[in-house]
C-alpha cells in the first residue's frame, strides 16, 4: 500500500507557482506527483490521464489559466495583451479532451473573470491573483457540492446497501471528495454500512486501480469485478443500486460517461435495479439538446491491444477505443445533484442544474 493522503484528496494543488497533480497513472503502485511549470506539461498530464475525471479536469484547467497568466507576464504586463494570451492558452487546454464539459465550463469561467477584471481596469498582479483564487474556489465549491449530493444520494440507499459502480467517480476524479463515491463516503459519515462492487473498467482500469485504491484507503468494503460479471450480479439480486458519475449530461438527460456505462444501465433496467448518475451542475451542458451531439473521445488503440510494452493482441490487428458512451436518459432512474435528487420527467426536473 502507498502512503495515506489527506481526505478530501489533494488531486490538483498549486505550489511554488506550479500546478501539482497526483499522478494517477502510477496508482495504486506508487503515490507520486507531476509538477507542471508550463502549459505543455499540464496538457500532457490531462491527455495521459495523470489527472482525469470530469470535475478534476475542470479544476486542473482553472489552475492552468492561472499558470498561463503568470507565464505570459514574461512578455509584458499590459492586461489587454495578457488577456489575448490567456484566451490562446484556454484554446490549447480545451483541445486536450473533448467529452467532459467541466473542462470547457472552467475555462469559460476563468476567461470571463479575467475579461471582466481587464474591463474594470485591474492590473496584471490583481488579475493573476484573482485567477488563482478562482481556481481554488472551483475546487472548494466542487468539494462542497459533492458533500451535498453525497448526503442526498445516501438517503436513497438502504442500510447495509451494496452499490455497483463503474470507472472512478471518487475523490481522485474531482476536487477531492467524489460524486458517485461521494454518496458512499456520505453514507459512511452518516453511520451507514455500505459495500461496493467496482467494475474493473477496461481498458485503463480506473475501477480496479483507482476506485479500489481510494475506497480501501477510506476503509470501505470494496470488491473488484470484471465488467462482464456485472449482469450476473444484477440478475442474482445482489446489487441494491448502481451509481456512476458523468462526463457530460445534456439538456434531455442523455449522459456521457466512461465506456461500459451504457451496457450497465441497460442491465440495471433489465433487472429492475435503480441506476443513478451523481453529478454537479458543472457537468450539465444546457447547450447540447441530446446525446447525439456529444463528442466522444477516441483514444489510442494501443490501450486496448496491450499495456506498456506488453501486446496481447496479434500484430496487424487494430482496435476501436472510444473512451466514453452515452446512456439514454430513459435508463436513468434519477440524477443525484447538489440541487437534490432529480427524477423524470427530466425536461422539468433538470432546470436548476441546466441554468447557467
Ligand atoms: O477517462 P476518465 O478516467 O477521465 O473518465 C472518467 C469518468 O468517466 C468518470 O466516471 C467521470 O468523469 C465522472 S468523475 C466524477
Amino acid at each position: 500500500m502507498t502512503e495515506r493522503l489527506p481526505f478530501p484528496f489533494p488531486v490538483v494543488t498549486w505550489d511554488d507557482d506550479q500546478v501539482v497533480l497526483i499522478d494517477q497513472t502510477r496508482l495504486p503502485d506508487e503515490l507520486c506527483w507531476r509538477r507542471c511549470d508550463d502549459l505543455p506539461k499540464l496538457c500532457k498530464g490531462i491527455v495521459d490521464l495523470a489527472v482525469r475525471g470530469a470535475p478534476a479536469i475542470g479544476v486542473a484547467a482553472a489552475y492552468g489559466l492561472a499558470l498561463a497568466w503568470r507565464l505570459a507576464r514574461s512578455a509584458g504586463d499590459d492586461p489587454v495583451a495578457l488577456l489575448e494570451r490567456l484566451k490562446a492558452a484556454a484554446e490549447i487546454l480545451a483541445a486536450t479532451r473533448p467529452t467532459a464539459v467541466n473542462l470547457f465550463w472552467a475555462l469559460d469561467r476563468g476567461t470571463a473573470l479575467a475579461a471582466r477584471l481587464v474591463a474594470e481596469g485591474k492590473n496584471a498582479d490583481e488579475i493573476g491573483a484573482a485567477l488563482l483564487a478562482e481556481a481554488a474556489a472551483i475546487r472548494e465549491e466542487d468539494v462542497a457540492m459533492c458533500r451535498t449530493m453525497g448526503r442526498a444520494g445516501a438517503e436513497l440507499l438502504p442500510d447495509y446497501a451494496t452499490v455497483l459502480t463503474h470507472c472512478n467517480a471518487g475523490g481522485l476524479a474531482t476536487g477531492g471528495y467524489g460524486t458517485a463515491l461521494g454518496v458512499i463516503y456520505a453514507a459512511k459519515e452518516m453511520g451507514r454500512e455500505v459495500r461496493v462492487f467496482a467494475d474493473e473498467t477496461r481498458p485503463l482500469l480506473q475501477g480496479a486501480r483507482l476506485t479500489a485504491w481510494e475506497l480501501a484507503d477510506q476503509g470501505i468494503d470494496v470488491t473488484v469485478l470484471c465488467d462482464g460479471a456485472a449482469a450476473t450480479l444484477l440478475r442474482q439480486g445482489r446489487i441494491d443500486a448502481v451509481i456512476t458519475g458523468a462526463d457530460r449530461v445534456v439538456a434531455n438527460g442523455d449522459t456521457a460517461n466512461k465506456v461500459g456505462t451504457y451496457p450497465l444501465a441497460v442491465m440495471a433496467n433489465r433487472h429492475d435495479v435503480s441506476f443513478y448518475v451523481a453529478a454537479p451542475a458543472s457537468t450539465f451542458d444546457p447547450d447540447t439538446p441530446c446525446g447525439d451531439g456529444i463528442e466522444i473521445e477516441q483514444r489510442d488503440p494501443a490501450e486496448v491491444l496491450g499495456f506498456r510494452d506488453l501486446r496481447w493482441a496479434p500484430e496487424g490487428v487494430t482496435a476501436t477505443n472510444p473512451a466514453f458512451d452515452v446512456t439514454p436518459a430513459e435508463l436513468v432512474t434519477a440524477f443525484i445533484t447538489e440541487h437534490g435528487v432529480l427524477r423524470p420527467p427530466f425536461v422539468d426536473s433538470l432546470k436548476p442544474v441546466l441554468a447557467r
